[in-house]
């Protein structure tokens, strides 16, 4: 598992403990934090893993080093789960160089209280390891703006940070020519197959507000002949980088596929009536859809729907004149990655006074989207005289024959 060329080793370690990453987003299939070693006539380490990995990781490193030590460590990205370890590395190895940009330096300082022994690198710059070269890349706000790219160029591989990563531990070898998804009974013999919706959920939950600047760091890395991708979560890319490349320029264009995305929040069942209903009237017409019940499960899987399906459809009851809470959250997360590109329908229940319906248009307008109904908002039980899915599930499937 460890061994991935003769000079470069994984050190990194699968979480299959954490129930919620960065607190919010669930873990199903967990999580790998990764990390490798470049072993050359000097030995980098590049990035750490999660804090409460900490024996494992020491293990890995020094069943890869025997005696030998450790000169330098690249910080590529200050996130925590892969640079909570630097204090420790530095304990064990005192006279380890940092190696890290600018905008990293008082990160640094900040979590850490280290300051001496920094080697600072500027966008374009090599570190010379012996044999082989370093270069660094910067590729800022992807997801944070200290992020930056190692390019080893003689094995011409990139070691990505979060780029091209994706949720989801890694079972078997850690490259993809043989890893599997841990914990997936579907897997199968295709490691981008088997990781493609926990990288699109990945991508959507924690990295989908930047997608222009993913788009400048692909541009920027396109003129690299990549043979081989080292990202800090999931497998190591080496057979489908063709695939994870072209997937991961998709999404970071909003690029959807035809399909519905329907995300609804039901107090008394009356708006997930309708929702149910819309989702019959399109399984008819032969539309993909994905339904999600925002009160009953984590919006990270509707975001994850959101960056697959061209149409989005939410629904909510009128609450306290406003949008029903779980249905606000998640439009205003919709909102808060810049998504765009999409075509956009409302529905919801009220009592006495609609108000979801209206506020969800505007919303939706507010991100750009294309309404292609006026909304249905309708007083009490549902019903499909009151809430006509039938029409909807026709616009929608029109829409989606205009093109073909
Ligand atoms: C706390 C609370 C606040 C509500 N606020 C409004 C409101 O401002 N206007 C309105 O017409 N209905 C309001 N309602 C009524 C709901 O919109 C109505 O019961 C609706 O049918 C619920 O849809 P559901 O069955 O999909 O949850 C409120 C209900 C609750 C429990
Ligand atoms: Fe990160
Ligand atoms: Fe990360």
């Amino acid at each position: 598992m460890s061994r991935i060329s003769e000079r470069i080793r994984y050190v990194g370690v699968n979480d299959l403990k954490k129930v919620l990453f960065e607190g919010m987003w669930p873990l199903p299939f967990g999580v790998s934090y990764n990390s490798y070693l470049v072993m050359d006539e000097k030995v980098a380490l590049i990035d750490t893993v999660e804090a409460e990995f900490a024996d494992e990781y020491m293990d890995n490193i020094r069943k890869e080093l025997g005696d030998r030590k450790i000169d330098y460590l690249v910080i590529n990205h200050m996130e925590p789960d892969h640079s909570s370890l630097i204090s420790l590395i530095r304990k064990s190895w005192p006279d380890v160089r940092l190696v890290a940009n600018a905008k990293t330096v008082p990160m640094i300082k900040g979590y850490h209280g280290i300051d001496t022994n920094i080697h600072v690198v500027k966008e374009g710059e090599s570190l010379s390891l012996g044999k082989t070269d370093l270069t660094f890349y910067m590729a800022p706000m992807v997801h944070w703006p200290e992020t930056m790219v190692t390019w080893l160029a003689e094995e011409n591989t990139l070691f990505s940070g979060d780029a091209f990563g994706t949720f989801g531990a890694v079972d078997g070898n850690i490259t993809d020519y043989s890893s599997r998804l841990y914990g997936n009974s579907d897997s199968s013999d295709d490691a981008f197959a088997d990781f493609r919706d926990e990288m699109r959920r990945y991508y959507s939950n924690i990295v989908g507000k930047y997608g222009q600047t993913v788009q400048a760091a692909l541009k920027k890395l396109s003129a690299l002949e990549i043979k081989r991708i080292c990202s800090t979560h999931g497998p190591v890319w080496e057979k489908h980088i063709p695939e994870v490349v072209a997937y991961y320029d998709k999404l970071s264009r909003y690029e959807a596929e035809k399909g519905v995305c329907i995300a609804y929040a039901s107090m008394y069942g009356n708006t997930s009536r309708a929702a149910h209903a819309l989702a019959a009237e399109l399984e008819k017409r032969g539309v993909k859809y994905a339904m999600h019940n925002l009160c009953t499960g984590n919006v990270s899987y509707a975001y994850r729907d959101l960056f697959q399906y061209e149409t989005l459809v939410v629904g909510a009851p009128t609450y306290n004149n406003d949008i029903f809470p779980p249905a606000y959250n998640f439009m205003y997360g919709v909102g808060a990655r810049l998504v765009k590109n999409r075509k956009f329908a409302a529905f919801g229940s009220y009592t006495w006074a609609g108000a979801s319906v209206k506020l969800l248009n505007e919303m939706a307008q507010k991100f750009g989207f294309e309404l292609i109904s006026e909304g249905m908002s309708f007083a009490q039980a549902y019903s499909p005289e009151k809430c006509d899915m039938a029409a909807l599930a026709d616009k929608i499937a029109a829409e989606q024959n205009k093109g073909c």
